[in-house]
């Protein structure tokens, strides 16, 4: 089965929106430290290209959870494959996913970092499929809302394929 890329988010639009997203986090969190938690694996050229616009002191730290399902779609079920590597008690933590669909990754996270002393948790993510949602979520940092659309590229796959694509686009499944 052949694959096709349409490009949805040019890489101009993404480099722009993040600024943005960028600057209001910076203004949010001033005389803050900040401590931004990326979800591997598809978060990763989201996240380097955002911190590194953010101008209070920020560190750094991944998780990686596993969502298991088919290719295209998750199921219910999210297991921790990497903690962090540091206390996050009494800090100021935006955890920063790749895409939210059902909403059922983030919110697990988001649970689980609760528990673990926050001082207080926010969420980005660079896309967002607002039809998709099956918990209540707040998002509170969103690059885009996108249609109900398989997507690929900047960090995000199909199959671990196509993460490295500078741009964000849709993949066409042809026979
Ligand atoms: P959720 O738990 O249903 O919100 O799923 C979120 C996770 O599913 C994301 O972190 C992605 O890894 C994956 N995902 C959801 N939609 C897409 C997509 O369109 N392309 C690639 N990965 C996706
Ligand atoms: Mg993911």
């Amino acid at each position: 089965m052949a694959e096709t890329i349409t490009t949805l988010i040019s890489e101009e639009e993404i480099d722009r929106r993040i600024q943005e997203l960028a600057d209001q986090i910076s203004k949010d969190y001033e005389g803050k430290e900040l401590t931004v938690v990326g979800i591997l694996k598809g978060a990763c050229l989201f996240m380097c290209e955002l911190v590194k616009r953010i101008s209070c002191p920020v560190y750094i730290d991944f998780m990686q959870a596993a969502s298991y399902g088919s290719a295209t779609e998750s199921s219910g079920t999210v297991n921790i494959k990497k903690d962090l590597d540091d206390s996050i008690e009494d800090k100021h933590v935006i955890i920063v996913e790749d895409i939210v669909d059902s909403g059922r990754t983030l919110e697990f996270l988001g649970r689980f970092l609760r528990s673990k002393g926050a001082a207080s948790i926010r969420y980005c993510t660079l896309l967002d499929k607002p039809e998709r949602r099956v918990v209540d979520l707040e998002v509170d940092y969103t690059g885009f809302e996108i249609p109900d659309k398989f997507v690929v590229g900047y960090g995000m796959d199909y199959a671990q394929k196509y993460r490295n694509l500078p741009y964000i686009g849709v993949i066409h499944f042809d026979d």
